[in-house]
């Protein structure tokens, strides 16, 4: 009799009360080993490297959860020029980066035009680099000019795909359906597409977490981001627990075997709630990390949730510190682009 995890791990299919015990905890251990192996298996012993450019804490969203959320007022806001992401990427490709990820608020200020033009400063600083965009809900005329630009990918979870719990995470000006267009026009387009979601988010139950990985299979995506939730205290869900680094662990591994392809970042939530979190994600089968490339002034300002980490191996300043734990941890760090072999 073949255990769970290894059926998992086949493609064959398990029910979901036989996932929700893997989910719970059930074969842990050899969870974990299957989902090294499969990574190992398609994706050798890598971990590629983004350099994350954090580009506006302004957000016209209020998201309950978040602390960057349009009404907090207690949020120091920025956002930096085109001149300042270039200097950025520059100094960011004579790191060895090869990958640069703009991600930032839903901030009015960047146009589409003004996105377009930063995509082709990048693309002419660092011609051979992928531009990601982590910018979230846009038309898909939007997409398309941004892909037409030279951005080849794309980073926006979906946050929950159970259409109640999403209603409790957002205000009612923003709706799950709006948010599954914006991802299937992005992989229309040609964009290596990246959702994912929080782990322990508030009122999150099990079952949602079903839905998510069904929302998952359905959309397919190159790359998958999942980190635990970590409670921001000048927001509505500042009194809530934050959510578990060891389910978080299990879902990546868990996502590991479901999706063998995708890239998969052991995130800075992540390594945020424990000193080893991040190694544990990248044994349970991650295999990206994005180390913090914004400018050091700003950096405490893109403040998602409380005690969000930004310097030390999160940044890039301290890239060979983020090697050392690559390497304690049993991998390789590359600075290749490491395009995702889910496409
Ligand atoms: N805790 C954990 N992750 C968060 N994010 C936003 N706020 C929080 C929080 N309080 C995540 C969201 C978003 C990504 C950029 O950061 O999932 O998509």
């Amino acid at each position: 009799m073949k255990s769970l995890a290894e059926r998992l791990c086949r493609g064959d299919n398990i029910s979901d009360v036989e996932l929700i015990s893997l989910i719970n905890g059930k074969d842990e251990e050899e969870l974990i080993h299957l989902s090294d192996k499969v990574r190992r298996s398609y994706y050798g012993d890598k971990v590629f490297i983004r350099g994350l450019i954090e580009i506006s804490s302004y957000c016209k969203n209020d998201c309950l959860y978040c602390g960057i959320r349009a009404s907090n007022k207690e949020a120091s806001r920025y956002r930096l020029t085109a001149e300042e992401i270039i200097a950025c990427v520059k100094k960011g490709a004579e790191l060895g980066f090869s990958t640069f990820v703009l991600q930032g608020g839903e901030d009015p200020y960047f146009t589409d035009l003004r996105i377009c033009k930063i995509v082709e400063k990048i693309k002419e600083a660092a011609p051979d680099a992928a531009v990601t965009l982590s910018l979230g809900e846009k038309s898909r005329n939007a997409y398309k000019m941004y892909f037409d630009a030279g951005a080849c990918r794309y980073l926006l979870r979906h946050e929950t795909a159970d259409l109640e719990h999403y209603r409790k995470l957002h205000p009612d000006s923003m709706s799950l359906e709006n948010r599954k267009r914006c991802l299937f026009d992005l992989k229309e387009i040609g964009y290596q597409v990246g959702s994912g979601f929080m782990v322990g988010s508030p009122y999150q139950t099990i079952e949602n977490l079903l839905e998510d990985i069904k929302f998952l299979k359905e959309l397919d995506p190159a790359m998958i981001g999942i980190g635990p939730f970590v409670p921001h205290k000048d927001t509505p869900f500042g009194e809530f627990s934050q959510g578990s680094v060891e389910l978080t662990v299990r879902m990546i591994a868990i996502l590991r075997l479901i999706f063998p392809k995708a890239l998969i970042p052991a995130t800075t939530a992540l390594g945020t709630l424990s000193p080893d979190g991040r190694e544990k994600g990248l044994m349970a089968g991650a295999n990206v990390v994005m180390p913090n490339l914004s400018p050091v002034m700003v950096r405490k300002k893109y403040n998602l949730y409380d005690n969000k980490l930004a310097t030390g191996a999160e940044s890039a300043e301290g890239l060979r510190l983020l090697e050392d734990k690559i390497r304690n941890a049993g991998y390789v760090m590359s600075m290749e682009r490491g395009d995702s072999l889910a496409v």
